[in-house]
């Protein structure tokens, strides 16, 4: 796609982009959290503003810059995540959630740093809200696109995601394959619709394979508006 140069396809469009992990405190110096580095969402960010639109970037912790140009909120654990996606999601025409939320989160904070003054630590969790599932249930006029983290079965999981979770786009991503996922400055996707159409886009940049995915919304918007 080295066609992707700055347009106005998404002018006046606004779109809130989650990225990055979800960090969840043990207690006050340790956390769980999970691999993902921010940079397919930072990506997507970017793209969008390519293409003209209001963005707002909802990120976890990341060691990354945030694009010029967009609203940027940071956030560390999925409670804040949820919150405020929440609070912005009426107002959005476009919701990616690229973010890698946990999944999990410890039932309590210890308020003081746990000693090892015993053998073996059993941590209770207990489950997140799921901020992409309440979307679906929510969406109005909103375009919703989800990303599926897969290790086996990619295909039939994320389908099964984007069904349950109501979404307009899937991105489902083999987090097992060389080059893909989590860390990595490329990625390989499968892009489903709910009508069954799948395009799959090979071993690319993280750039590339974001304004690939920004195109497909493009053409979705274009055509609910027809
Ligand atoms: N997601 C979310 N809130 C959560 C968990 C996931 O909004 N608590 C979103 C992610 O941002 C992603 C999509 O749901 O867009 C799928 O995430 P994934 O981890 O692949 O699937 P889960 O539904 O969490 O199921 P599982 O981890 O068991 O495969
Ligand atoms: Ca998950």
């Amino acid at each position: 796609l080295d066609h992707f140069h700055r347009n106005q396809t998404l002018k006046d469009v606004n779109v809130l982009i989650t990225a990055g992990p979800t960090m969840e405190p043990i207690d006050p110096v340790r956390y769980i959290s999970n691999h993902s580095s921010g940079k397919m969402g930072f990506a997507l960010a970017k793209a969008a503003l390519l293409c003209g639109a209001n963005v707002t970037l909802v990120a976890g912790p990341v060691h990354l810059e945030p694009p010029a140009g967009c609203t940027y909120h940071s956030v560390k654990t999925t409670k804040e995540m949820h919150e405020i996606v929440l609070q912005l999601f009426d107002q959005q025409q476009i919701v990616i959630k690229a973010a890698a939320v946990a999944d999990y989160r410890p039932a309590e904070m210890a308020t003081q740093k746990i000693k090892k003054n015993q053998p073996d630590l059993t941590i209770q969790m207990v489950k997140n809200p799921d901020i992409l599932l309440e979307l679906g249930k929510k969406k109005t006029h909103q375009i919703l696109v989800g990303f599926a983290a897969e290790t086996e079965n990619v295909a039939s999981y994320a389908a099964d995601k984007m069904k349950r979770k109501r979404l307009d786009l899937m991105v489902a991503n083999d987090v097992s394959r060389e080059g893909a996922g989590f860390q990595h400055d490329t990625n390989e996707v499968i892009l489903m619709k709910p009508s069954g159409e799948m395009k799959e886009i090979s071993l690319a940049s993280k750039e590339i394979i974001a304004q690939e995915i920004i195109s497909e919304i493009v053409t979705i918007l274009n055509r609910k508006k027809e």
